[in-house]
């Protein structure tokens, strides 16, 4: 699919087949889209553990957050769920990262002089900076780029996603061995939608005017109508939602998958599991 179609179409799909398995290699697609992406330093923290609900452990399955406050069910339907985790640690040896990059060619003009650059100046700079570096959002921000490439690929494989964020993960973190220095995102649901692709169509946005400006704070950036015209002629501007037909594939849905008429009716069962949480850390710290 072009790419400006696969953006149009890329929309949260909360509603997946749980009986359709995902092929392996469609996931893998999606995890090399994310393993490509660009990192600052080419620091490439992102890394990403997959949970497929038909070949993991009943530990780790039960493990899956209770909900998010409005998405719990999608843990329990969807057939996978990509973990995504930031891991401090390759910051730590972000040095050797910047080595590759001048043997690549794409760091200095002089190889020899570039290298001792790194290390008589670069790397201690950058280590220095290093506590600085990690309150910017700059890694975070990265992770995002890969796991939006992973998503683009997903939904050009024909697959439906949902990022999800989990605030207690101390369960998952468990079941999932992970180390340390390994700080739980997001989680993906992925799957075969169970709802219209289209998923109600596109979601509200603010106004182009009201988002983006051009050379100070209040101008907005000039939006010319062809260009508007040549999106929506590409199938990335599309429909506001909801489109026909939605609040009926919404009752539907709802009954198919056994929701009640609100999202949220985890809420309880999240502020319990933050609340042991919290008891337990005070208990270890007494
Ligand atoms: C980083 C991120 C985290 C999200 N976390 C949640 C979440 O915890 N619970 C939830 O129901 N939806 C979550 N969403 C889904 C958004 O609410 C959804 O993207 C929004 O409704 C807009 O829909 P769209 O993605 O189709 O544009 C998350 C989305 C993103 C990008």
């Amino acid at each position: 699919m072009e790419l400006k179609k696969v953006i149009g179409n890329r929309r949260s799909t909360r509603f997946l087949r749980p009986y359709k398995p995902v092929e392996r290699t469609k996931i893998q697609k999606m995890l090399e889209a994310a393993r490509l992406a660009s990192f600052w330093g080419n620091v490439q923290a992102l890394k990403a553990v997959v949970i497929e609900r038909a070949t993991a452990p009943a530990e780790v399955i039960a493990a899956l957050p209770v909900g998010t406050a409005i998405g719990g069910f999608q843990f329990r339907s969807a057939p996978v769920v990509i973990v995504w985790c930031l891991d401090w640690q390759a910051i730590a040896v972000q040095g050797d990262r910047l080595h590759e990059l001048v043997e690549a060619g794409a760091l200095g003009v002089d190889k020899a002089q570039s290298h001792a650059y790194l290390d008589s100046t670069l790397i201690p700079f950058f280590q220095s900076a290093g506590e600085r570096i990690k309150t910017t959002g700059f890694t975070e921000l990265d992770c995002g780029q890969g796991i939006a490439q992973a998503t683009l690929v997903a939904f050009d494989e024909g697959l439906g996603t949902c990022l999800l964020g989990a605030m207690n993960d101390r369960k998952l973190r468990k079941a999932l061995k992970l180390p340390d220095s390994y700080k739980v995102l997001v989680l993906q649901t992925v799957g075969y939608p169970a709802e219209d692709p289209g998923a109600g169509g596109q979601r509200p946005r603010e106004p182009f005017a009201k988002r983006f400006f051009l050379n100070r704070y209040g101008d907005s950036f000039p939006a010319d109508p062809a260009v508007v015209e040549e999106l929506k002629a590409a199938g990335m501007l599309q429909e506001p939602a909801p489109v026909p037909g939605r609040r009926e594939e919404l009752d539907w849905l709802g009954k198919v998958f056994g929701l009640s008429n609100v999202f949220g009716d985890e809420v309880p069962a999240i502020v319990k599991d933050l609340t042991d949480a919290a008891a337990e850390d005070a208990s270890r710290n007494k």
